[in-house]
């Protein structure tokens, strides 16, 4: 498919920036949407454009002319989260852009529940099938390995031990943020693509397992150490301040006992990356301030 021009939300976050240099290294433009334009997180080769979630205005002039535009809500738990979701499809409504990739950044609840953060990703991938002329829901099948890197991991990770508020037994299919990306790139320029997304990585780990591997990556003894949610919203809230910290640990909250299983994603609409669990954590930093 020829070069198109793609928008792309939070292109200086975590999740946003492999999105942008798969795009590019695709042969895209990429207008880089965010509220800091001379943020230093910004690709020399994607063009900075302001686009506040807040400002509705904003995003239909970051979306004039544009092909495509892949919508990264940030991590926002109170009430304008939703409106942050309604501002997208007003302004996708009044710029006609053909095509949007919405990445959920977590798995998609299929109702509303309450949680504006939730309800926000619940709203836009149940409107923008009526919004846009061609839209996919990208969503990882659990997890992204970038967490076990983030700042108010690495250094405990660093010193030996692994503290993520998942059972040790669960087998998790890790993804890497540049698997996400180049899916993403992909579904902007693919003829049909599928209405949802699942991305996968290669390998289905154990705690163990994933001990086992960093530890091989970083030449060092590493185990795996099961934390409550508490625990882990103490962590992520001097980094993330104390709402989005209590929202993320939240999602952590294990189900009832009773609760029936999670139904396995169809098979047909799982993308399975590429990155092993030891190559991403070998091209790590994970000495980071
Ligand atoms: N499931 C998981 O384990 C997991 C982990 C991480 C992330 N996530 C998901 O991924 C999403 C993005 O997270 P991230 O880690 O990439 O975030 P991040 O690193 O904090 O980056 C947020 C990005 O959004 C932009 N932004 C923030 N507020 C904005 C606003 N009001 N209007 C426009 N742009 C705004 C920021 O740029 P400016 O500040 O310059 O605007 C930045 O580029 C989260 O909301 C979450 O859904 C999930």
């Amino acid at each position: 498919m020829k070069n198109i021009t793609v928008v792309v939300h939070g292109a200086t976050g975590i999740q946003g920036a492999p999105v942008v240099r798969k795009l590019l290294a695709a042969g895209h433009r990429v207008r880089a949407a965010v509220r800091n334009t001379s943020a230093s997180g910004l690709h020399p080769n994607a063009e900075p454009v302001f686009a506040d979630f807040s400002a509705p205005e904003s995003l239909a002039e970051a979306y004039a002319g544009a092909d495509a535009v892949v919508v990264q809500l940030p991590l926002v738990f109170a009430a304008h989260a939703v409106l942050h979701a309604e501002a997208v499809l007003s302004a996708l409504k009044s710029s006609g852009v053909p095509r949007v990739v919405f990445n959920t950044g977590g798995v998609v609840a299929t109702e509303p529940v309450g949680v504006p953060f939730v309800d926000a990703r619940v709203l836009l991938a149940a409107e923008l099938p009526g919004t846009v002329e061609v839209a996919t829901v990208i969503a990882p099948a659990l997890t992204y390995m970038e967490n076990l890197a983030a700042p108010w991991s690495a250094p405990r990770v660093v010193s030996g031990e692994i503290a993520y508020p998942l059972p040790a037994e669960l087998p998790v299919p890790w993804v890497a943020l540049d698997d996400l990306g180049a899916a993403i790139a992909e579904l902007s320029t693919a003829p049909a693509p599928p209405m949802l997304q699942i991305v996968s990585g290669p390998q289905v780990l154990t705690g163990e397992q994933v001990a086992t591997e960093l530890a091989a990556a970083l030449g060092r003894e590493v185990r795996w150490s099961t934390i409550d949610p508490g625990e882990y919203e103490q962590m992520l809230a001097p980094r993330l301040g104390a709402e989005a910290a209590a929202g993320i640990a939240a999602a952590y909250t294990p189900p009832p006992q009773d609760a029936p299983p999670a139904p396995a994603p169809d098979p047909a609409v799982v993308k399975v990356g590429t990155t092993t669990l030891r190559d991403w954590a070998m091209r790590q930093s994970w000495h980071r301030p």
